[in-house]
């Protein structure tokens, strides 16, 4: 198996493994380099859904995503999909998936089924290469706030995405919140983690919302800077395996006129700490 670095921030290109029949050497090997990238690149792994739920069940259990329709006859697979009429994609923001459960989701493993000719990239970013690179005081500040993730303006009720994913939704009345350490420590490096995104934290624990905008905003397009990032271009059978506490995605939504469908599937986490 060979490891490759992606890009200078984070991501590794993995090449020479059979996903479908992986040893638990493989399995160690990968969950070093998981921790060590934050998001893991494969092509060709053309996996049946069995396959799918076999190799995520290699890392953890599957945390089973309460609100995209799922995979028919597959309640562990997560469908991410835009028609060829349809104008709103999923995840076509910056997040990470989950940061709304008290303990989010560990990782996610999405596997492209069907690609646009061009476009429907995906990009990811470092949280610890960005938070890094924070000023002291400002480190320091940001470690002692815990913010609130709510998922109830996106997957609730008659909110406007709600209304713009239409079927892609489901379970509206499931949504709820939780509040996490604005600075995480990744369990297996002891590294230390921005733990904000643009799609789920509303704001900091004691703080207004209107408060809170300012310094999430810049939070939110520090990290977004292309030096801690990179971008993946999908075909059938690739799959990228990130980890949500390290890393935050964003599915591109630039291919109107075509289909895009991937499988997802999150894998349960433990408990955050705080740095
Ligand atoms: C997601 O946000 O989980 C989906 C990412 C993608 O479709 O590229």
């Amino acid at each position: 198996m060979k490891i490759e670095p992606a890009s200078a921030a984070v991501g590794a290109n993995i090449s020479d493994v059979d996903l479908a029949n992986i040893s638990n050497a493989e399995v160690a090997k990968l969950t070093e380099a998981w921790a060590r990238h934050g998001v893991l690149f494969f092509r060709d792994q053309h996996l049946s859904p069995e396959q799918h739920i076999a190799f995520a069940e290699r890392f953890a259990d599957i945390d089973v995503n309460q609100f995209f329709q799922p995979v028919a006859d597959y309640p562990q697979i997560a469908e991410v999909r835009k028609e060829a009429d349809q104008i709103v994609n999923i995840g076509g923001g910056w997040h990470t998936d989950h940061s709304y459960d008290q303990i989010p989701a560990k990782g996610s493993i999405l596997l492209a089924r069907e690609v646009p000719p061009t476009g429907g990239d995906t990009r990811f970013a470092s949280v610890a290469a960005a938070y890094n690179e924070l000023s002291d005081g400002l480190k320091k500040t940001l470690e002692s706030l815990h913010a609130h993730h709510s998922n109830e303006h996106v997957f609730g009720a008659g909110t406007e995405h709600k209304e713009a994913a239409g079927e892609r939704f489901v379970n509206p009345e499931a949504v709820g919140g939780a509040i996490h350490p604005v600075v995480i420590r990744h369990p297996n490096t002891g590294e230390k983690l921005l733990y904000v995104n643009a799609a789920f934290t509303t704001h900091f624990v004691g703080w207004t919302p209107e408060e809170s905008r300012p310094l999430l905003d810049f939070l939110l397009e520090h990290t977004a800077q292309d030096r801690f990032s990179t971008q993946f271009q999908w075909e059938p059978g690739s799959i990228a395996m990130w980890d949500n506490r390290s890393t935050w995605h964003w599915a591109l939504n630039d291919y109107h006129g075509h289909r895009r469908l991937m499988h997802r599937i999150t894998i349960a986490g433990e408990p955050l700490t705080a740095a």
